[in-house]
């Protein structure tokens, strides 16, 4: 049976990616070897992470001064690595859900670390909008698509001092404004690449200044001194995530992603809206457009399981909520066909109607 998959992450990636992938693991490059037994540090493996880079800067137009790293850890340890390069006094975070959260306990290790705001009370259901960025703080974090709570900041906030944002489950899904930032991270097994691989975009600038001596792994700047190089990168996750950028490229880059994004969260919103089963957890304003939560109406409660086992049994995966949400998200990501939603949307009127 053919199988949709809704998976928050690890998640669907292009056919083109996994097929290519495999294609290197067996040969890669002309080299007569496989794409994992070969050295980093061959030319070929050298223009792989060349070419990642530069698709990096030309689809996110990123402007000069930044610079673009591979680094292992996950986009958890940005949550720590952030503060240990950036945070001198103070730093502060918007609370928008766990994992903007997580981030948040870390900074507290490295100085004064403020929650400018949060939606926690209401269970994540909204990104909050009237906050005061504090000046003298060091920098303002964000996490721009909270995974597990289906919200998501639409767009590049104005922030008075450095803007950093993980935007582990939306990065490449719209345009960004990379110059409002100074640090962008995320892990890259959303909308990128298997895991194993973390991307940081960080303005060089604002590097060196803080007081403290960083573990030369956590320092920024090794990476940017050795391209990435400074120990053995992971060298699939990193081919897998050059096959994305080219097939992201060849479709019409992010404009165009945005736009098929959009009208696959418009289905599935609507019909959220519209069947009487159905409700959305989340204020309309700030749903997201890669995870899309919902839950039974009250009246149908009882019907929660009946209707997870009605839409396996139709090829939909990985549609359970988070425990913390409960009822339903569906992961939209970048590589999910609309087809997808649409046979999801097809399952929730089949079962609208039987009940
Ligand atoms: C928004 C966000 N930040 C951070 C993480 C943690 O990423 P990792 O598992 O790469 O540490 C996740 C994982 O799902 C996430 O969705």
């Amino acid at each position: 049976m053919k199988k949709y998959n809704f998976n928050a992450g690890p998640s669907v990636l292009p056919r083109e990616t996994v097929e290519n992938t495999i294609q290197a693991i067996e040969e890669f490059a002309g080299t007569g070897l496989g794409l994992m037994e070969i050295s980093h540090r061959t030319k070929e493996f050298e223009a792989v992470v060349d070419e990642t880079v530069a698709l990096f800067k030309e689809l996110l137009n990123i402007p000069e001064g930044y610079s673009v790293l591979f680094l292992g850890g996950g986009a958890s340890l940005q949550f720590c690595m952030v503060p240990f390069n950036l945070l001198e006094k103070k730093a502060a975070y918007l609370n928008t859900g766990t994992w903007a959260n997580k981030a948040l306990k870390e900074a507290k290790l490295f100085g004064e670390a403020v929650e400018v705001a949060s939606s926690k009370a209401a269970n994540y259901t909204y990104i909050p909008k009237d906050y005061v960025i504090p000046a003298d703080a060091d920098y303002f974090h964000i996490t721009t698509n909270n995974t597990i709570f289906g919200t998501e900041i639409h767009t590049d906030i104005d922030s008075p001092i450095t803007l950093v944002a993980d935007m582990s489950s939306d990065i490449f899904s719209r345009p960004v404004d990379v110059g409002k930032y100074g640090l962008i991270y995320g892990g890259a097994q959303k909308n990128l690449a298997p895991a194993g691989v973390t991307f940081v975009i960080v303005k060089d600038e604002l590097l060196g200044k803080v007081s403290r001596p960083i573990p030369t792994m956590l320092d920024y700047r090794t990476h940017i001194k050795e391209g990435s190089m400074f120990n053995t990168p992971p060298v699939v996750p990193i081919y897998a995530a050059l096959q994305t950028l080219k097939w992201l490229k060849a479709l019409g880059g992010v404009e165009a992603m945005y736009k098929l994004n959009k009208e696959k969260a418009d289905l599935l919103y609507t019909e959220i809206d519209r069947n009487k089963l159905f409700k959305g957890t989340t204020a309309v304003e700030d749903r997201s457009l890669m995870n899309i939560c919902f839950v039974m109406n009250e009246e149908y409660q009882d019907l929660n399981d009946e209707f997870y086992k009605f839409a396996t049994a139709k090829g939909m995966v990985g549609i359970k909520g988070h425990r913390s949400v409960g009822g339903f998200r569906a992961s939209t990501y970048n590589a999910l066909p609309k087809e997808a939603v649409i046979a999801l949307v097809e399952a929730m009127q089949e079962f609208e109607k039987q009940h």
